[in-house]
């Protein structure tokens, strides 16, 4: 397909509006409808969105007319992006998809339904070739932003891990735009995050396992989480202690090698919206910090430690960017460099 034309569903969020911006003068990726809550159809864009990215609200998608979810409004589109709360996201997916048409989705219902593609594309690309076999519509899932931050440097070192450890520290924003009052989190932190730690269990399983004769079959390591809300705005961290293998034999220069080395389908076919690098490995002793260290698209990690056969390392990354919107139009850029659309 030479240009491909997308609806965006919640592009008045956070998810939704990073995604306006990510395809401002987008090389082959056309935005055509823009859609809101109900109290919003009819209205223009850059009248009722509240523009929370730096700088102004994209020329292109002022004057846009917001539109339902309802398929009707989508039927010119090849697909539909959807940034839709979990709660409101499933049946109208459920609608778009009977009605024919393509969705990328960021919400977390049916992530993990083993017909349903969970892409984050320097990890799994290759999960999409399931699409194959699909005759006609499809459906593709992006992971829960913690998922997608931590399967980036899970994915060299995979081979030698036997057992995870986890501890988050996530940013406000993750809870979305209305999610979490200034009361409750200013000067705070709120070890619970519900429904999150068993998402990033199984999302990473799935994500690291293999496509294996038609179903994905996960990876099989214990990922012990908790997952704790903090007052940065933006920024999700992870603290993360691999237990490796008897057998692994690694050192911290190893390791580092492999991080920062790592390349994907994404990068080899220089797509849009992929960094050059998807892992950047920084080296001074009080790295990283979401105030310094905050890439879109690639995971920041350090204080790379090895005692004991057990790794310790901490990973950074955007949740809106590299954890929702960015991985969205990356995986559309990717399923277009696989022919899939
Ligand atoms: N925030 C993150 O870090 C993050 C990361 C990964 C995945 N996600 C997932 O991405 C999705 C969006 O998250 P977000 O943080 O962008 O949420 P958000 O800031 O709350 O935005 C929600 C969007 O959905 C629209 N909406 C709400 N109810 C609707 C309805 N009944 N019909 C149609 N549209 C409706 C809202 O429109 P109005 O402006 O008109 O209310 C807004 O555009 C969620 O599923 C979330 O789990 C979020």
């Amino acid at each position: 397909m030479d240009r491909i034309k997308v609806s965006i569903l919640g592009a008045t969020g956070l998810v939704g509006q990073w995604m306006v911006k990510l395809l401002e003068n987008h090389p082959f990726i056309d935005v055509v409808h823009l859609s809101a809550s109900p109290g919003k159809i009819g209205r223009k864009y850059g009248e009722v969105v509240h523009w929370f990215i730096p700088g102004d609200v994209p020329e292109y998608a002022r004057d846009i007319t917001l539109v339902s979810t309802e398929p009707r409004d989508h039927k010119d589109v090849d697909v539909v992006l959807s940034a839709l709360p979990n709660e409101v996201a499933l049946p109208v997916e459920q609608a778009l998809l009977s009605s024919g048409l393509n969705v990328i989705s960021n919400a977390s219902p049916e992530r993990m339904n083993p017909k349903v593609p969970l892409i984050n594309p320097e990890v799994n690309w290759d999960h999409l070739n399931i699409l194959r076999e699909v005759k006609g519509n499809w459906f593709v899932k992006n992971p829960n932003c913690t998922a997608a931050i931590i399967s980036m440097p899970l994915k060299p070192i995979q081979d030698l891990v036997k057992e995870l450890h986890i501890v988050t520290l996530q940013a406000v924003s993750g809870a979305g735009y209305l999610g979490l009052s200034y009361l409750a989190i200013d000067g705070n932190v709120i070890p619970f995050i519900k429904g999150e730690e068993e998402k990033i269990d199984a999302e990473l399983n799935k994500m690291l396992g293999k496509l294996d004769g038609g179903s994905y079959k996960p990876w099989g390591v214990n990922v012990y989480v908790t997952t704790t809300r903090v007052p940065v705005k933006y920024g999700h961290m992870a603290i993360i202690h691999a237990v490796l293998k008897d057998n692994a034999n690694v050192d911290v220069k190893e390791i580092t090698r492999r991080l920062v080395s790592f390349r994907s389908l994404p990068q080899e076919r220089e797509l849009p919206t992929a960094p050059r690098e998807p892992i950047k490995v920084i080296d001074r002793v009080d790295a990283p910090q979401p105030m310094k260290d905050l890439d879109p698209m690639a995971v920041s990690v350090g204080r790379i430690q090895l005692r004991n056969n057990v790794l310790r390392l901490i990973a950074l990354g955007d949740n809106l960017v590299r954890g929702a919107a960015g991985i969205t139009i990356l995986t559309l850029e990717t399923m277009r460099a696989m022919n899939l659309i």
